[in-house]
């Protein structure tokens, strides 16, 4: 290393850290700025939240049933069987969970759907329930969808690397059943269709009345709320003083102050200018982020290159899993592949990892302080957010992270928001959505 290269070094790492940073201020501004957005979303107008109506309701807890439910995130698919007890329990039993073939994210729409509709005829074979009855299905679709109604909605545009030609502007639902009765599957009815923070909360709403936020901090992130239907003037549900879900895909949320990285990055996306937030946060580029940073030190000999080069010269190999081994790691550089590093080159990709992990941490902190205080405004009331996804389960230090962010913008009263982990809460929620059912009155097109 050159004789520069500490002072140097150093000069990069807090420039870093000003980077990465959110400031209180920061945070009350993103709040500010997500009100204006829900607002217009909520009214139809330009917003980057899209506010999307989902026409499920407010679980009771006391809904019964058993159905299928076939869920489609950024990186699994799952298929199971939901069983609700009536009594605000509900469980997936006998789960097929893969991950989901990478070729899968670009393959033609008729593929995808058939590979779907393979997974659920395969869960059925196996467990000797081919007698072809009339069943039921709840479908989790984790991607953005304009719904006109419980059962149906048309993908508006695809993310987290996703580019299947052929399904934007198309009803999702009928594209699986067209699969499933190619499988001589036509008896399979889809009961609901969800989005997955949808499902996530219906899920928690169904075990518990407070929670009343369902999110998801994983592959991609996004969440949803209750809304009370007449405030949402771009679908026909007002009158009624009953609470629909809605779909925020806070994701593509754009009013926030990003750095030379995420510019970078969003450059090379398959959606450049598309879910900013989400390139932030979620587990799909927190990662990448680092491996800019990082690929960018050692070209500058900042870093020394060690010998596994690939996972630095190549576009998301460095995954969120390995960052949160670097996290958890005594020696954080072996940990991503360095070799050779001295111990304060791996203190220095230590602070990197965790600098990029807690930004993402802090603004998932400050979207959940925004839609809590859209909803309650004085905090007056406790409140259950529901969360599912692999960087809120298992990143060392997350949601400690997004708990602190709470704090310094609600000070004691945060104490007063509960954060849930509702494992497989996605495809449970979406079996809740169908047994609660669709309401009467309620369509698409604005009032
Ligand atoms: C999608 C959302 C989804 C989220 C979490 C985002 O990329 O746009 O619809 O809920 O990922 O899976």
């Amino acid at each position: 290393m050159n004789g520069c290269a500490d002072p140097c070094r150093e000069g990069f790492l807090s420039r870093l850290r000003d980077e990465f940073l959110v400031t209180r201020a920061d945070a009350r501004t993103i709040v500010g700025n997500f009100h204006q957005e829900m607002r217009r979303g909520l009214a139809g107008q330009p917003s980057s939240l899209r506010m999307l109506p989902t026409f499920a309701r407010r679980p009771r807890g006391t809904e019964r049933g058993r159905l299928l439910v076939l869920d489609l995130g950024g990186t699994n698919v799952r298929v199971g069987e939901a069983v609700l007890d009536g009594n605000g329990r509900a469980e997936l039993t006998a789960v097929d969970r893969s991950v989901l073939p990478r070729e899968i994210m670009s393959v033609s729409g008729a593929e995808l759907f058939d590979f779907l509709a393979g997974c659920v005829d395969s869960f059925l074979r196996e467990r000797g329930l081919d007698d072809r009855r009339r069943r039921d299905l709840a479908f989790t679709f984790s991607f953005p969808l304009e719904q006109s109604s419980l059962v149906s909605g048309r993908l508006v545009n695809w993310t987290k690397g996703f580019t299947v030609p052929g399904v934007v502007g198309k009803d999702v639902a009928a594209l699986l059943r067209a699969s499933l009765a190619r499988r001589g599957r036509e008896r399979i009815r889809v009961a609901a269709l969800v989005n997955d923070t949808a499902g996530t909360l219906a899920a928690g709403s169904y075990a518990d009345r407070a929670c009343d936020l369902g999110v998801i901090l994983g592959t991609g992130t996004n969440a949803c709320y209750f809304e009370q239907a007449e405030r949402i003037e771009t679908c026909r549900a007002g009158g009624a003083a009953e609470e629909m879900i809605v779909n925020m895909e806070w994701g593509n949320f754009n009013r926030l102050r990003t750095n030379p990285w995420d510019e970078l990055l969003d450059r090379t996306t398959s959606n450049a200018g598309r879910q900013r937030l989400e390139k932030m946060i979620s587990g799909m580029y927190l990662g990448e982020l680092v491996r800019l940073v990082i690929a960018k030190m050692m070209a500058a000999g900042l870093l020394p290159r060690g010998t596994n080069h690939a996972v630095f010269a190549t576009p998301y190999a460095l995954t969120a899993e390995r960052l949160a081994a670097a996290v958890r790691s005594a020696d954080p550089a072996v940990a991503l592949g360095i070799d050779g590093a001295f111990p304060w080159d791996g203190e220095a990709v230590g602070r990197i990892c965790s600098l990029v992990a807690a930004r993402g941490a802090r603004l998932a902190g400050a979207a959940i302080a925004a839609v809590i205080s859209w909803r309650d405004g004085e905090l007056e009331t406790g409140h259950v957010v529901a969360i599912d996804g692999s960087l809120f389960e298992k990143f060392p230090g997350f949601r400690d992270n997004m708990r602190e962010m709470l704090r310094e913008l609600f000070g004691p009263r945060a104490a007063g928001i509960t954060f849930r982990l509702v494992p497989d809460g996605s495809g449970i929620g979406a079996a809740v959505a169908a047994a609660v059912g669709p309401r009467t009155g309620w369509g698409a097109g604005p009032c």
